[in-house]
């Protein structure tokens, strides 16, 4: 594959967990074809288990520690202006931003959803799918907005459920599937 020639766009990846969407994101940024840099991680959660791919990879790291959801944004849009930040990434991120934050980057925030969404807004996706059942599940990757899992889709996968499959087993074929397109997603955007 070709090597992205541009100046490369400077992300911010909010998370508050796991961290396998994170550590797939750096690991795309490192790759040649990749529009992105991976400048800083931020996390709700000091004790986030995906804050240790940022380490280990020197990336910065911010602990959003504020109880007060207004000074907690107002530090943060300082941090993300001062660092010239392109697009935040949010990546299992457990907190609702505000609209005001939301409106001053605009179009410039995006989130990894398991569901193919319109339908499965919301928590407990694999779990509601099967209690449905539902023949196919997925992920999507899509802007954020001001309502919940509900701004403009940029990419899915459609995932199909097998008769076997329960909570578990869904999930972790739709994250192998979120891995892989959370990076195409970004391309589409941005290159
Ligand atoms: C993923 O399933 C993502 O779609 C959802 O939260 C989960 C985060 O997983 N928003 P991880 O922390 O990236 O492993």
């Amino acid at each position: 594959m070709k090597k992205y020639s541009g100046r490369k766009v400077f992300v911010a990846v909010f998370i508050s967990g796991r961290g396998s969407n994170l550590k797939s994101l750096i690991n795309f940024s490192k790759k040649k074809i990749s529009p992105i840099k991976i400048d800083i991680v931020f996390s709700n959660n000091k004790n986030a288990i995906g804050l240790k791919f940022a380490k280990e990879k020197k990336i910065k790291i911010v602990h959003l520690k504020e109880k007060n959801f207004y000074n907690l944004e107002k530090k943060l849009v300082k941090i993300l202006n001062k660092r010239k930040i392109g697009l935040i990434c949010l990546a299992g991120f457990m907190k609702i931003l505000s609209n005001n934050f939301i409106k001053k980057f605009n179009g410039k925030i995006i989130n990894i959803h398991p569901s193919l969404l319109p339908k499965y807004k919301g928590l407990n996706t694999h779990r509601r799918v099967i209690e449905n059942k539902e023949d196919y599940t997925g992920c999507t990757v899509h802007f954020v907005n001001s309502k919940l899992d509900s701004g403009k889709i940029i990419f899915q996968k459609k995932i199909k459920i097998f008769k076997k499959d329960n909570e578990k087993t869904l999930a972790q074929r739709v994250l192998l599937e979120e891995h892989k397109i959370y990076p195409k997603a970004i391309m589409k955007i941005l290159s």
